[in-house]
């Protein structure tokens, strides 16, 4: 039986170097590097291949390398036995709630502008709406999108969130499914958490920018997929958002002509929000690993029907 690493993206060795420091029996390898298709009944993988799946008659279990499972979702060549798992991490976490936190701040208190002055050697004060007229909102209240809106409550921002069903968060004001227009009235600051589903696909769109609260602000640290773009640089252009900062795109790398690159109001990060940890998520595998050998519950479980 064989554990099979897989990503067209992604350096694998530092994924089988953890796997195999918690246990040197395991048999690790990376696609396409195998021995045996059907000694494959464990696969890990991120951005793979597409289609790759059915070779394994064996496979039972594919988790993702990360978060989000879109990748696997949009794989039809994965059998309808075969269990889909996910990261969920404290260092994951901890990483997203940093990004946000330091990425709002940023927008707010207009950190890009104060670079590009600084690059002209120019000095000069931004006026700046105060901190506590303005309101972030999360959508997504998961594992990243909950712990993100309570730090952003302890950083001492006015927070609401919005997800499918209705949750309770001290400290924060929360919307569902059905009351994002109110969550929307609500919202200053966007921060889209959303898993990648066919509900939520084009969600930043301009009718949404136009709800907002403003001055507004957008941070998408989710997947590009989520945006529409022409509709970003419209509201860019139109005032109806002050700035917008972009973790992740429709098509990573970002390509090199693309319009984002030279707007002054974006900020780009090339999706670092929050990264993997080898050692972190060796343990997880294994785990889930041993509970596949032993047939017991696997941790992390994702819904097939549901998306994420
Ligand atoms: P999660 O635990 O599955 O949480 C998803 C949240 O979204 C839940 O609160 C869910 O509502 C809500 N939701 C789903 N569909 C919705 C809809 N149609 N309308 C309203 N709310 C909806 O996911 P997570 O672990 O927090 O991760 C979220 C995403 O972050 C991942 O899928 C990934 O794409 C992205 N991510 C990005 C990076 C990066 O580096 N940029 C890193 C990690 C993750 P319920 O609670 O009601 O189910
Ligand atoms: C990163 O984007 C993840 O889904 O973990």
């Amino acid at each position: 039986m064989s554990i099979l690493l897989i990503s067209k993206t992604k350096d694998l060795t530092p994924f089988r170097d953890a796997l195999l420091a918690l246990d040197n029996n395991l048999d690790v390898e990376i696609w396409p590097d195998i021995s045996s298709k059907e000694r494959v009944t464990y696969a890990v993988a991120w951005n793979q291949q597409n289609g790759l799946f059915s070779l394994f008659p064996n496979l039972n279990v594919i988790s993702s390398l990360g978060a989000g499972v879109d990748h696997l979702i949009q794989d039809n060549s994965i059998p309808e036995h075969v269990e889909i798992t996910r990261v969920v991490a404290p260092g994951l976490t901890e990483q997203m709630c940093d990004f946000v936190t330091m990425s709002v701040l940023n927008m707010i208190r207009d950190v890009k502008q104060y670079h590009l002055q600084q690059s002209q050697a120019r000095w000069n004060v931004v006026n700046r709406t105060p901190k506590n007229s303005l309101k972030a909102g999360v959508m997504g209240l998961g594992e990243l999108g909950e712990r993100t809106a309570i730090r952003l409550v302890s950083n001492g921002f006015r927070v609401s969130g919005w997800s499918r069903t209705k949750k309770s968060i001290d400290g924060v004001t929360t919307y569902s499914e059905e009351e994002l227009d109110r969550f929307l009235a609500d919202t200053n600051i966007l921060i889209c958490l959303l898993p990648l589903t066919s509900e939520t696909t084009d969600i930043l769109s301009l009718k949404v920018f136009k709800q907002l609260k403003k001055p507004a602000f957008l941070l998408n640290a989710a997947r590009g997929e989520h945006l529409v773009e022409e509709d970003l640089l419209y509201a860019l252009d139109m005032n109806l958002l002050e700035h917008a900062a972009l973790d992740v795109f429709k098509n990573e790398p970002l390509p090199d002509s693309h319009p984002f690159w030279s707007r002054e109001k974006i900020t780009i990060t090339p999706h670092i929000a929050s990264v993997t940890d080898p050692h972190e998520i060796a343990n997880l595998i294994l785990d889930n690993y041993k509970r596949m050998l032993s047939r017991q519950e696997l941790n992390n479980r994702v819904d097939r029907q549901k998306e994420y």
